[in-house]
């Protein structure tokens, strides 16, 4: 896809980032849908993640020089264009044939930093011969050690830049919404998790949870041995708390992503907007935070930024824009969010990311 591939087959009617959302029941079938916008338990936390952004106004300075303004930063050493990545999302094919293969060419068009999943519908390699520029892969731990080692190999083989390590989702409950759906996932990998494998037949007295799914989850133990299994930088995503984020700092991580899976890991933990300030004031200026869950638009960005992130992922919002047009849908929206952030930083007289500070937000005194 070409930077100047047309823009006739976007629907008139998206004319914001969140506008693909809107979208999405017109492209999606219900039970994916469901799949996809789900979250946990009763979805307190989906909930809160978009009340956490709506709790902050922006307070613009007047009278600066933005003309020389842009976007770029340093992640990883590498330079980004604009601070917005795409999050990693499993099984894209359930919205477009195409799937992950669209979205990594979206992603390139856009100059966006991709993540792919381990429960990716197409191999990693695909995904990866198909994007351009910086590309993670999100690991998963496997059961044996070999065959997370071995997803470590091709990631590295086929040209990751980094590896996303994901630790809140062991076990997750399913989205009541998805399994009242009745929503078929190809692999049955994420809704069968609370499945034992018959080799592994517990104890009549056995918990289903931590002798069962648990005993399968990593533990520190299991973080360094990836740090050292690796050459590729190792980000964690999932960190909700500073202590956390401190000891994974110690431990040599490279970065971290604040996230709550969307709201589809625990339900009822804070919105990762809420949790950022205390783990950016854990682990100082220096190391790559980013954030997700709830980010819907460019003043999304914008406070994320101002709350201390070096970034931030999406992850639904990807899938929406992929089901309405595929590849040029992904760059459309990056696109899209990347001039909405353009258009608040140039309105609260930021020039950069630098520019963006706590002082540009305050609290929103009409949200409870
Ligand atoms: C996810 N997420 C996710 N995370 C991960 O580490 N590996 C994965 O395979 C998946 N798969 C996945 C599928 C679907 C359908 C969704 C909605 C989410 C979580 C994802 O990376 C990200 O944390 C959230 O989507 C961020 O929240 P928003 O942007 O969707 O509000």
């Amino acid at each position: 896809m070409t930077a100047h591939a047309t823009l006739d087959h976007i629907p008139r009617d998206i004319l914001c980032a969140a506008d693909y959302e809107a979208l999405a029941p017109q492209f999606i079938a219900a039970p994916a849908l469901a799949y996809i916008a789900g979250a946990s338990g009763d979805e307190r936390t989906l909930r809160a993640n978009r009340r956490a952004f709506e709790r902050w106004q922006i307070l613009p300075r007047l009278l600066r020089d933005v003309t020389a303004g842009h976007t770029r930063s340093t992640v990883l050493g590498r330079p980004w264009r604009h601070p917005i990545a795409l999050a990693p999302l499993a099984y894209q094919t359930l919205v477009h044939p195409a799937g992950e293969i669209d979205t990594a060419r979206g992603a390139a068009a856009a100059a966006a930093c991709l993540t792919v999943s381990t429960l990716a519908s197409h191999p990693i390699e695909d995904i990866a011969r198909a994007s351009e520029g910086d590309k993670w892969f999100q690991l998963y731990f496997q059961p044996q050690r070999e065959a997370t080692l071995d997803l470590i190999q091709r990631a590295e083989q086929a040209g990751y830049t980094a590896l996303v390590v994901t630790l809140d989702a062991s076990v997750q409950s399913p989205s009541r919404r998805a399994v009242r759906a009745g929503v078929a996932l190809p692999g049955a990998v994420n809704l069968a998790r609370y499945a034992v494998p018959p080799q592994r037949a517990l104890a009549a007295d056995a918990s289903l949870i931590f002798q069962g799914a648990m005993r399968e989850a990593p533990t520190w133990a299991d973080l360094r041995w990836l740090l050292s299994a690796t050459r590729l930088p190792v980000l964690v995503k999932g960190v909700l708390r500073a202590d956390d984020a401190l000891a994974l700092r110690d431990a040599g991580v490279a970065g971290l992503i604040v996230s709550n899976h969307g709201g589809r890991a625990l339900d009822g933990v804070p919105a990762s907007l809420a949790a950022l300030p205390a783990i950016r004031r854990a682990v100082g200026a220096e190391l790559p935070v980013l954030l997700d869950s709830g980010v819907r638009s460019g003043s999304d960005v914008f406070k994320a930024l101002a709350l201390g992130a070096s970034a931030v992922m999406v992850g639904r919002l990807q899938v929406y824009a992929l089901s309405v047009a595929g590849a040029l849908g992904v760059a459309h929206l990056l696109r899209t969010l990347h001039q909405e952030l353009e258009l608040c930083m140039a309105m609260a007289g930021c020039a950069t990311l630098a520019d963006i500070d706590s002082t540009l937000i305050c609290e929103n005194s009409d949200v409870d």
